[in-house]
C-alpha cells in the first residue's frame, strides 16, 4: 500500500457512517453585497462532519475561517475542499472557452488554464468545475460558449490542454487546482438546443462524437468528473450505471471522484425515475456517484439506505476513499492552510503578467471572417467612428461564468481603441443590445458621414449565453442588424466586431459589412486584444471551432455530416437539401482569414498503400503569399470511402499551427497510421477496416485538397 493509501485507510477505519456520508456532501456558500456568507446550518454541518466540501467559497480570508472550523472543531479534523466555477479565469478573466478554442493554439489554451489555476489556488481554492468538454452542434444551446465547439478531435486536444493547465505540475503544488471534466455525459446535445432538455442519441453517435473529449480529459489526469443534468438513453446521467461505472470507470479507467451537478440527484424525481429523494440517492450512489452537489440527498438519506441494505457500505467506502485521496493529494492533511496565503493572493490575483497572458490568448482567439478592400487593419490616423451597444461595455467582456471577475477591471473596445488610435475618434451608441429603439440611428449615420471608417460592435450581452440561456432565434438581438445596415448604406467602409457567446446567424450583416471580426467575449483584456488585431499589431489567425449557420433552421449544423443516400446536388430537387436556403453554413468550421494569404500545394503521401503498424506521411507545402508575417492552422481531414457503417464525409484528424514570414514556404507533415482510422464498426467493435481513405488538407473544412491512400 502506498503511504497515501495507508493514511486514507487508517482514517476510513475511524469514521462513522455519518462521517463518511459527510465527506460525500458538497454545499455552496453565498456572496452577498457585504461579502461572503454561509447559510444557516452549514457551519454546523461542517462542525459535526456532515459536509466535506464547499463551493463558491473563495478568497483566503473566507476559506481560512471555514477551514479552521473543519480542522479545529470536528472530531476527525478532516480538511474541506473548496471548489468554484473557475471556467475562464478567477479574477483575471480570459476569453470564453469557445473563443479560446478558435485559437487552435494548445499552448495558449494550457497557459490560460494555468493563469486561472494560479489565481484560484492563491485565493484559497482547490478545485475548479472545469473544463466543460461537452461537444455542441446546436448554437441555440447557451452553453456552447463554455466548450470547445462541434468537433470531437479538436475538443479532445483542448480538453487535455485545459486539464494540464489547471493541474499544472501536479496536485500538491500550491498553484494547481483539481480539474473537473464535465458534464458527463452528452450534456451538449439537448434536443432543440433547449437547456436541460432530454438527450437522445445512438450509442454509436455518442461514442464517436461526444465521448472522446471526456476520455481525453480523464487520460490527461483530471482528478474529478461531474455528471450532467440530462438523461441518456432514458436514464438520467446521475443515476446511470452505464455511464458512471461501465464507461467512466470500466472503459476510461477513471480513478478520481465523481460529483453530481447541482441538485441533479433530487432532479431524478422530476425526471420520473425515482419516487422520492431517498430513492434518487440510491440510484445515484448505486450508479457510482461519489459526491452530491447541493442536493443534501446523501446527507439526509444515504445512511438509512446502507442500514436497509440497499447500498453497500463498501460502495460508500469506495466513494470516501477517492475523496480523501484527493485531499491527501492536495496536501491538505499536511497543511490545511497551504492555500491560505494572503501575500500570495495579493501577488498573483490580477497580476500584470496574468493580464498580459490574457491579452495574448485573447488576440489569438479572434477570427477574421471577412475583410473586403483590406479595410482592416485600421490606419491609426483615420477619422474613426466607433459605434454600437457593445463598444463601451466592460461587463459583457466578462462573458458568462466569469468567476470573481469585476466589470471595471475589463478593458472595453472603446478603452482599447482610445489607447491605440491617434486620429479623430467619434463615439455613438446607435442602439441597445435588445429592444426596438432606433432613435440613435440618425446620429450614428450622421457621424459615419464624417468618418473615413466605421467600427461597429454588436452582439449579445453576457447573460444571453451560458447556462439557462438557450435562444430560439440566434440572430443579432434587437435592432442591431438594422443599425449595421443603416451604417453600411452610407457607403463608408463598415468593420463589424461581433461580441457573442455562440455562433450567430447573421447573413445580412455578413453581406453588408465590409469587414467582419468574430470578437467573442474576450475577458479582462478584450479591448486591448481587439485593438492589437484591428490595428494589425497582431495578425489574426483564429479559425472557427463551430460552423456558423445562415439560419436557425439549419441547426444542428456541423461540418462532419454524412453523405446520405442522396447527397446534396444543386441541380436535383430530390437530394438532401432545403428549398429555401443552401445547405452550407454562412462560415464553415475551421475557417478564418488573415491579413496575409496562404497558398496550399497539392498534398502528397510517402506511400499510397500501407498496413497496420506502418505509418503514412502526408505532406503539403504551405506558402505565405502575402507581404505580412502570419500564422495558419493547417488542417487534416479524412473520409473512409467504403465502410461497414456510414461515416462522416470529413473528420478532423490533425492540425498544426505554423507561423510564416512573408513569402516563406514550409513543408508541413502529418503522420498517420491504422489506429487513426479506427471507428465503431457494424458490430460496435472498435477498429479499422481495410480499404480506401480520402485524406484532405487545407486551411478550412470547406477548402481542402485530397489524396487517396489504401489500408491493406
Ligand atoms: C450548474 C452547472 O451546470 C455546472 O456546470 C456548475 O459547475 C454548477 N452549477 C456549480 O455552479
Amino acid at each position: 500500500m502506498s503511504p497515501t493509501d495507508e493514511r486514507v485507510e487508517a482514517l476510513l477505519a475511524r469514521m462513522t457512517l455519518a462521517e463518511k456520508v459527510g465527506q460525500m456532501t458538497l454545499f455552496t456558500t453565498d456572496w452577498g453585497q457585504t461579502g461572503p456568507t454561509i447559510r444557516a446550518g452549514y457551519a454546523d454541518d461542517i462542525r459535526r462532519g456532515a459536509c466535506g466540501a464547499l463551493f463558491n467559497s473563495h478568497t483566503v480570508a473566507f476559506t481560512r475561517e471555514l477551514q479552521r472550523i473543519a480542522v479545529e472543531e470536528t472530531r476527525l479534523q478532516i480538511p474541506l475542499i473548496f471548489g468554484y466555477d473557475v471556467v475562464h479565469g478567477y479574477r483575471t478573466i480570459l476569453p470564453i472557452p469557445l473563443a479560446e478554442a478558435a485559437s487552435w493554439d494548445l499552448a495558449a489554451i494550457e497557459r490560460s488554464a494555468r493563469v486561472a489555476a494560479t489565481e484560484a489556488a492563491a485565493a484559497g481554492l482547490h478545485w475548479t468545475f472545469a473544463p466543460m468538454v461537452d461537444v455542441a452542434r446546436d448554437p441555440r444551446w447557451g452553453r456552447v460558449m463554455e466548450g470547445a465547439g462541434e468537433d470531437a478531435f479538436l475538443g479532445s486536444r483542448i480538453a487535455a490542454a485545459r486539464v494540464r493547465g489547471f493541474q499544472g505540475g501536479g496536485l500538491g503544488n500550491t498553484d494547481a487546482v483539481m480539474a473537473c471534466v464535465k458534464h458527463f455525459a452528452a450534456y451538449g446535445a439537448p434536443i432543440a438546443g433547449r437547456e436541460y432538455n432530454t438527450v437522445d442519441m445512438s450509442e454509436r453517435y455518442f461514442r464517436e462524437h461526444y465521448l472522446p473529449p471526456y476520455a481525453a480529459g480523464v487520460r490527461a489526469g483530471a482528478a474529478t468528473v461531474m455528471t450532467s443534468f440530462n438523461d441518456f438513453d432514458g436514464v438520467p446521467a446521475s443515476g446511470s450505471e452505464f455511464l458512471l461505472t461501465d464507461v467512466l470507470r470500466g472503459e476510461l479507467g477513471f480513478e478520481g471522484f465523481v460529483v453530481t451537478d447541482y441538485t441533479s440527484i433530487n432532479e431524478m424525481v422530476a425526471h420520473g425515475v425515482a419516487a422520492n429523494d431517498a430513492a434518487a440517492g440510491e440510484l445515484a450512489a448505486g450508479a457510482g456517484v461519489d459526491m452530491d452537489m447541493q442536493g443534501a440527498v446523501f446527507q439526509r438519506y444515504l445512511a438509512d439506505s446502507v442500514a436497509a441494505g440497499r447500498i453497500s457500505e463498501a460502495r460508500i467506502d469506495d466513494a470516501v476513499r477517492r475523496i480523501l485521496q484527493a485531499k491527501v493529494a492536495l496536501g491538505l492533511f499536511d497543511d490545511p492552510y497551504r492555500f491560505c496565503d494572503e501575500e500570495r493572493e495579493r501577488r498573483e490575483v490580477l497580476s500584470p503578467a496574468h493580464r498580459e497572458a490574457a491579452r495574448d490568448v485573447a488576440r489569438r482567439s479572434v477570427v477574421l471572417l471577412k475583410n473586403d478592400a483590406a479595410v482592416l487593419p485600421l490606419a491609426r490616423d483615420a477619422r474613426l467612428l466607433l459605434v454600437g451597444p457593445l463598444a463601451q461595455s466592460r461587463v459583457d467582456m466578462l462573458g458568462a461564468w466569469h468567476g470573481a471577475g469585476v466589470a471595471d477591471e475589463c478593458v472595453s473596445l472603446f478603452d482599447g481603441i482610445t489607447a491605440a488610435h491617434q486620429g479623430k475618434l467619434e463615439v455613438e451608441r446607435g442602439c441597445d443590445i435588445d429592444g426596438d429603439d432606433r432613435s440613435g440611428f440618425d446620429a450614428a449615420v450622421a457621424a459615419a458621414a464624417r468618418a473615413d471608417v466605421v467600427l461597429v460592435a454588436v452582439g449579445e450581452s453576457a447573460e444571453m449565453s451560458g447556462e439557462a440561456a438557450a435562444r430560439a432565434e440566434i440572430g443579432l438581438p434587437g435592432v442591431q442588424s438594422a443599425l449595421v445596415e443603416a451604417l453600411a448604406a452610407t457607403g463608408k467602409p463598415v468593420a463589424v466586431v461581433l461580441m457573442n457567446g455562440r455562433p450567430l446567424a447573421i447573413p445580412t450583416v455578413a453581406e453588408r459589412a465590409t469587414a467582419l471580426v468574430e470578437g467573442w467575449w474576450l475577458g479582462s483584456e478584450a479591448g486591448n486584444a481587439l485593438a492589437d488585431v484591428l490595428y494589425g499589431d497582431y495578425n489574426p489567425a483564429g479559425k472557427l471551432p463551430m460552423s456558423v449557420p445562415r439560419s436557425v433552421g439549419q441547426v444542428p449544423l456541423y461540418y462532419g455530416e454524412k453523405s446520405t443516400g442522396r447527397p446534396f446536388d444543386p441541380a436535383s430537387k430530390w437530394t438532401s437539401k432545403y428549398i429555401d436556403l443552401p445547405n452550407a453554413p454562412l462560415f464553415p468550421f475551421g475557417f478564418g482569414l488573415s491579413y496575409t494569404s496562404f497558398g496550399y500545394g497539392e498534398p502528397g503521401v510517402d506511400r499510397s498503400r500501407f498496413r497496420a503498424g506502418e505509418r503514412v506521411t502526408v505532406s503539403v507545402t504551405v506558402t505565405n503569399t502575402g507581404d505580412r508575417a502570419g500564422e495558419e492552422v493547417v488542417q487534416l481531414y479524412v473520409r473512409d470511402v467504403v465502410a461497414s457503417v456510414t461515416r462522416p464525409q470529413k473528420q478532423l484528424l490533425g492540425f498544426e499551427k505554423i507561423e510564416l514570414r512573408p513569402h516563406e514556404a514550409r513543408l508541413v507533415r502529418f503522420e498517420l497510421g491504422e489506429e487513426d482510422l479506427r471507428f465503431y464498426r457494424r458490430d460496435m467493435s472498435y477498429g479499422s477496416e481495410p480499404g480506401e481513405f480520402e485524406i484532405m488538407v487545407g486551411g478550412s473544412s470547406a477548402d481542402l485538397q485530397s489524396v487517396r491512400i489504401v489500408l491493406e
